[in-house]
């Protein structure tokens, strides 16, 4: 399966380092506005074709499935035009900028028949399975509460700090502990209640979120752009605890009786960046004549992008895109 990345950026080389070591998978080529920096980042990555526009490397026959790699605000037209031009594709996350956005687009892809995802890696890694398992085993009792926060001090990136390009911490970093929440309790969200502090720029740069499910449990989580954390994660039940080291992209899940005491350590399967994982459900969902991954429905995406618009209207940020 023949990879398309549209724009040669940070997160774009992560992707072209991972498929250039995954089997039946590739990067065949990359497209950016500058034809020279297409070129630099194609030698780099051993990838055969560079093109100086992202509609070139649309209108290339042999892409399979094209790799959004861009800031939000460009997600929405950029999406479009693959979908518009066959081009089944995997978008970054933040799917879209709002909700409206999101929608106009996955009934875009219904209609076209073109496969459509969003690239929420922590979606697709075995680590959610063996999670699931764990607190559906009854090792932790029954669980009561999540805990999450995720900061990265991304404040001197620009696409962070603007609006105009779907900037501020939730878009960025708050959408993966909203996914958290949705991966680890089934249970509806029934209350929410939540807090932000803003940049000058006008974006959120930190937040707390806190939900009451349905059927009683509290999730509570914490994003900042402005400051560097641990990045843990963890799900509390009657009789034990499950940590996550890392949020996103665990390297082991810890089994917890009382504080810190570890009864069981379950180490993740050896991976090359985690982001095979999303390549290779793309590739199979193509395959098997899907429309949308069964790890990242698109109706999961456009709760979530709902809750990202409700959040933003709570804290008077700005939502911003095409509405
Ligand atoms: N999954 C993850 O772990 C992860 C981590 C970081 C970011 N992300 C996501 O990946 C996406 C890109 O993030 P990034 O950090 O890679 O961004 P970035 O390096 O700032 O920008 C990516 C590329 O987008 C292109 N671009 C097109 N229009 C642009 C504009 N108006 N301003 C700036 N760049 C523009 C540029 O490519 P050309 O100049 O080549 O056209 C740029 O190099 C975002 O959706 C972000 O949330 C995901």
């Amino acid at each position: 399966m023949n990879v398309g990345i549209i724009g040669a950026g940070h997160i774009a080389e992560k992707a072209a380092r991972t498929l250039a070591a995954m089997d039946g998978m590739r990067c065949l080529a990359v497209g950016s506005r500058s034809l020279e920096k297409a070129q630099a980042f194609a030698a780099r990555f051993d990838v055969s074709r560079a093109y100086g526009s992202y509609d070139e490397l649309l209108q290339d026959p042999d892409i399979h499935l094209v790799y959004i790699a861009t800031p939000h605000s460009c997600h929405f037209s950029q999406t479009r035009d693959a979908i518009l031009a066959g081009k089944p594709c995997l978008v970054e996350k933040s799917f879209m900028m709002n909700a409206v956005e999101t929608a106009s687009v996955l009934a875009l892809a219904r209609e076209k028949k073109v496969f459509t995802a969003e690239a929420m890696w922590s979606r697709y890694m075995p680590a959610r399975t063996m999670a699931r398992e764990i607190i559906a085993s009854g090792a932790i009792g029954t669980p009561h509460m999540l805990t999450a926060s995720l900061a990265y001090n991304v404040a001197d990136k620009e696409r962070v700090l603007k609006p105009e390009l779907g900037g501020g911490a939730l878009l960025d970093l708050g959408v993966y502990l909203l996914n958290f929440v949705r991966m680890y309790c089934d249970s509806p969200i029934r209350e929410l209640s939540t807090s932000c502090i803003r940049a000058d720029s006008g974006v959120d740069a930190s937040e707390v979120i806190t939900f009451i499910h349905e059927d009683g449990t509290l999730s509570s989580v914490q994003a900042s752009a402005f400051s560097q954390s641990a990045n843990e994660g963890v799900v509390a039940g009657t009789t034990g605890y499950l940590v996550f080291d890392d949020i996103i992209n665990p390297g082991c899940l810890r089994i917890c009786r009382k504080r810190h005491v570890v009864e069981r350590e379950i180490p993740v399967p050896r991976q090359i960046t985690g982001f095979e994982y999303q390549f290779q459900a793309c590739a199979d969902a193509i395959r098997a004549g899907r429309l949308e991954p069964p790890q990242m429905p698109h109706a999961e995406t456009l709760y979530i992008m709902h809750l990202m618009d409700r959040l933003r209207a709570e804290w008077g940020v700005p939502v911003t895109g095409c509405r």
